[in-house]
């Protein structure tokens, strides 16, 4: 891939790739809308991700160009940056705007980007790219920022110039991932357990509904929002700084204090998603995948009926992981309205299910899904550049 890539770099540049990084993207195994209400979560970085192959220019431009894109703008250096309609390049221009806002000269720069990671099915391929950027400038530049701090950058690029205000979850996952494990996150401390994925005679399987999500943004939003209105009301008696500061039976004696009923719904998955990501990482811990399932299954049935972020793609994926025996449990990952879902199945099942699901799905949805046996892979990271590699 790499070879490829800086084959492709000299076609473009006409001369080396000077650096290359790559950032993964991520799934979540669960604890889904949970980031943005201080609780835990359980993301794991995979092996698809995004390659930045990048050198200086003495031009004073900055060259984005990419191999899923068409559109491959240069910029001029300049002082300040803003985004420009709704290009793919803006993820990269939004991260050079933070570092030429906090007072790093960021020069000119020929880069080469290529993503594997489906685009737009919530294996966070813009985490990945902001992330992957990020990590580059600050080597480049030698900007000194440690890995947490890349990451609130990538993640303030995401909410402040791309508009999204979604949590540091993504962001977190894709720069400290590690090889054949996940991370448990308290996204209100950032304190983080390393664990064992540990998954005995299962894979994990990422099944792509391959149904187009609009409006998402405005959609996450609306349910942050929601959650904000929640906390204001539960805060007529209590004194929280989150959603997940209370437990589902502390929600249940002060959840009257929600006057309307949907916002109620809403932070009711919160609360009980929060407690449920407590009991997946002890049944991971103690190797029990069957309780682990069941909570997937959980987690799914509560973001479909409570938090309304599925949609019928998904709930075909799940409802048919449910009729599979060789499935311990499966569920919708990241943000929802479409993308992708997980599911835990028995390795040696894997192919039949990949048929069994694809037939199941088409039969009901009208066109097939896509289906990957996904490993964990490493965080963000330098790639070595030869020509060879
Ligand atoms: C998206 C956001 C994350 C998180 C998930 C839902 O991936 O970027 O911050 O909120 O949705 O869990």
């Amino acid at each position: 891939m790499k070879h490829q890539l800086q084959q492709k770099f000299n076609e473009i540049y006409h001369k080396e790739a000077q650096h290359a990084y790559f950032s993964p993207g991520r799934v979540n195994l669960i604890g889904e809308h949970i980031d943005y209400n201080g609780g835990l979560v359980m993301p794991a970085a995979i092996t698809f991700g995004t390659y930045l192959l990048i050198s200086p220019n003495e031009d004073n431009v900055f060259r984005f160009r990419s191999l899923n894109f068409d559109e491959n703008p240069t910029v001029p250096v300049q002082d300040s940056y803003q985004k420009d309609g709704d290009g793919w390049f803006n993820f990269p221009l939004g991260v050079i705007e933070h570092f030429t806002r906090d007072s790093h000269k960021i020069t000119g720069l020929d880069m080469l980007f290529f993503g594997d990671i489906p685009i737009g099915a919530g294996l966070s391929s813009s985490a990945s790219i902001e992330v992957v950027t990020s990590f580059a400038l600050n080597e480049l530049f030698n900007a000194g920022y440690d890995k947490l701090t890349l990451v609130k950058i990538a993640k303030s690029v995401e909410n402040n110039f791309m508009g999204l205000n979604c949590g540091i979850m993504d962001q977190f996952a894709v720069a400290f991932g590690e090889k054949d494990k996940a991370i448990v996150l308290n996204c209100d401390t950032l304190e983080y357990d390393i664990v064992n994925s540990n998954l005995g005679n299962h894979v994990l399987a990422i099944i792509n509904t391959n149904k187009s999500r609009k409006l998402v943004e405005s959609k996450y939003n609306e349910r942050v929002e929601e959650c904000q209105t929640a906390l204001k009301d539960l805060n007529k008696e209590l004194s929280i700084d989150y959603l997940c500061d209370i437990d589902s039976a502390t929600f249940a004696k002060y959840k009257h204090l929600i006057t309307d009923e949907v916002v109620r719904k809403r932070a009711q998955h919160v609360v009980e998603e929060n407690d449920r990501v407590k009991l997946a990482a002890d049944a991971l811990a103690a190797n029990n995948l069957a309780e682990f399932g069941k909570l997937m299954y959980g987690s799914h049935d509560s973001l479909r009926d409570l938090y309304e972020v599925s949609g019928k793609e998904l709930d075909a994926v799940v409802e048919y992981a449910k009729t599979n025996p060789n499935v311990a449990g499966a569920r919708m990952t990241g943000a929802g309205f479409g993308g992708c879902a997980i599911a835990l199945v028995k390795a040696n099942a894997f192919d039949a299910f990949s048929k069994e699901l694809e037939v199941f799905y088409t039969d009901k949805i009208g066109y097939a899904p896509s289906v990957y046996q996904s490993l964990i892979g490493d965080g963000v990271g330098t790639l070595l550049v030869t020509s060879e590699a």
